[in-house]
Parts: structure tokens; C-alpha cells; sequence
């Protein structure tokens, strides 16, 4: 898929995810869940989402990822990490971006993400015209106790989250 920068974007694979979860585990700005985000809940999520879901390379190597899910109505954003060396080049607008337009294309007519409050990322999605929506709390429920979240002790700061 096009390359800008030297930069590789193609749609996920299963196989990007080891990869992709070591980043995920190092960013304070990304909540990992010890069953939500295991090896086999990510694939079913790839499964039913791939067409949205986009990776960065450089060199072969996995700098960026995106997953984005719909169910018919609306998109929804997850775990959009760009390698630290590799931020403020675009990639991650190049990842936003295709999912976008893969949702466009599907005629999904909104999408959202949840971000940490004091998370620097909320600038980016600022910066992608993603609402502040103030006016709503965000609200959910757990399922499985045996869900925990991983990486907790991480969180967001400016500098290498
Ligand atoms: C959020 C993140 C993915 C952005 O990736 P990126 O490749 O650096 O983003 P881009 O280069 O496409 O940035 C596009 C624009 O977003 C804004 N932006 C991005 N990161 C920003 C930051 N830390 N502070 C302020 N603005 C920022 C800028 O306007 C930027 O344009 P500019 O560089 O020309 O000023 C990256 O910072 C990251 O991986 N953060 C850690 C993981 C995380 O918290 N993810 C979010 C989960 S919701």
C-alpha cells in the first residue's frame, strides 16, 4: 500500500500483533486488558474488522497501528500507537485517515474514540476533528472479572508514553 516517508501502510494482520502489544504496553496512553486485548480476542476483532484496522512499517519493522471496529451503525477507535521515534511525521494521521475512509466508503456515518483525560494524544484527535463531547460521561460495565487491565501503573505523560 502507498508509502510516504518510507513508510509502509497496509491493512492489520494477525501476525503484527506481538508487535503491536509491546507497544501497546509500553504507552501509559493505551489501557491494556489482560483478556480484551489477549492474542486470540484481538484476531476475532481482526475477523469481523480488519478492512478498518491499519499497520505502519519502517523497514519491516511494525511503527504504528490502528484498530478500528464497526458494527453496522457507527466506528469506533482503539489502541492507535505510533512508535516514539517515529511521531509528528503523520503516521498517525495516516492511519486515522484510511479508517476513515474505509468507514465512508462502508456508508458508517460517525465514529468516536475514548481517550484518557490528561492523555497528550487528545491534541491529535483535536487535530483529526474529533468532537470534545463535554456534554456526555462515558460509562461501561465488566463482564469477566478475569479482565484486568495490564498496564495500569503507565500513564499518559508528554514525554515517551
Ligand atoms: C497519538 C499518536 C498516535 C499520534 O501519532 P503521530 O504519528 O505522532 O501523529 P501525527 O504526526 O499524524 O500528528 C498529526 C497532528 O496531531 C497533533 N498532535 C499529534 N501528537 C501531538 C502531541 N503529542 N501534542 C500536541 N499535538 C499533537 C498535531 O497537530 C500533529 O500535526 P503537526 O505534527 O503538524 O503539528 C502518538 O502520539 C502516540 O502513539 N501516542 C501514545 C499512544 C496513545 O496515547 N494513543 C492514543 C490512544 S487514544
Amino acid at each position: 500500500m502507498l508509502s510516504e516517508d518510507g513508510i509502509i501502510f497496509r491493512n492489520t494482520e494477525a501476525s503484527d500483533y506481538a508487535q503491536a502489544y509491546r507497544m501497546w504496553m509500553d504507552s501509559g496512553g493505551i489501557g491494556v486488558g489482560s483478556k480484551e486485548d489477549s492474542a486470540e480476542s484481538i484476531a476475532r476483532f481482526l475477523a469481523r474488522n480488519r478492512q478498518f484496522c491499519f499497520s505502519a512499517f519502517a523497514g519491516g519493522r511494525l511503527v504504528g497501528i490502528v484498530l478500528c471496529g464497526s458494527d453496522g451503525r457507527s466506528g469506533r477507535f482503539y489502541h492507535l500507537i505510533v512508535d516514539p521515534e517515529y511521531r509528528r511525521r503523520g503516521i498517525g494521521h495516516g492511519l486515522v485517515s484510511r479508517s476513515l475512509e474505509q468507514l465512508r466508503k462502508e456508508g458508517i456515518c460517525g465514529a468516536d474514540a475514548v481517550i484518557f483525560k490528561e492523555n497528550p494524544a487528545n491534541e491529535f484527535w483535536e487535530s483529526e476533528d474529533f468532537r470534545d463531547r463535554t456534554d456526555l460521561r462515558y460509562r461501561d460495565i465488566q463482564l469477566d472479572d478475569r479482565n484486568i487491565w495490564v498496564n495500569r501503573d503507565r500513564r499518559p505523560s508528554e514525554q515517551g508514553n
